[in-house]
């Protein structure tokens, strides 16, 4: 009687490795290239109604900028564990091979985007116009930075 607990256990551990394995094996380089770049444009829309607010272009809208700030915010880390070994070909893509031959330089460059991000959420939430103008600048900045550095300006196989 005491065994079956402990069996479902195994067989739900077993379970658990048999799915992580699956999930793991199906990484293909263009998986990994076409996430990277799902998340890339779908925080490049979520600038957008920021960046027309950021230049006086729209009436400062707090509501907007949070809704916006938090997705920039809850993606922008996702990206940067898809540049795996051998996902710097597979499918058409703008990664810069220095992203390999820097790693430290592309982590740190991912970092500062990430405390941005960070930054502008709680500006956004604090509903603070002139913070989050310049909030908005530095991520801007962050992204741009690293576009410079580490996104070749043509696709590539
Ligand atoms: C640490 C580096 C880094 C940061 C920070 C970064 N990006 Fe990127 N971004 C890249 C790279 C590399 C690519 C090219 C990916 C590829 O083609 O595989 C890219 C591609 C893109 C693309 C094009 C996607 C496509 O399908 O071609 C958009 C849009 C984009 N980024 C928006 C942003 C925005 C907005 C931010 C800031 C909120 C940002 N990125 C921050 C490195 C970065």
């Amino acid at each position: 009687m005491n065994r079956t607990p402990s069996r479902i256990v195994l067989a739900v551990a077993t379970c658990a490795t048999l799915v992580t394995g699956a999930a793991q094996a199906q990484l293909k380089p263009e998986d990994e290239i076409r996430y990277r770049q799902s998340v890339m444009n779908v925080m490049g829309r979520a600038m957008g109604p920021m960046g027309a607010m950021a230049q006086g272009k729209a009436p400062f809208n707090a509501a907007l900028a949070q809704k916006n700030a938090g997705l920039v915010d809850s993606l922008i880390a996702l990206p940067f564990s898809s540049y795996g070994p051998g996902t710097d070909k597979g499918a058409p893509t703008k990664a810069d091979p220095k992203i390999w031959s820097d790693a430290p330089g592309f982590k740190q460059a991912s970092e500062v985007a990430q405390k941005a991000a960070a930054q502008l959420l709680a500006a956004s939430k604090a509903g603070d116009e002139a913070k989050f103008k310049a909030a908005f600048g530095e991520i801007g900045k962050a992204c741009k930075s690293c576009h410079d550095n580490f996104r070749t300006k043509e696709f590539r196989n």
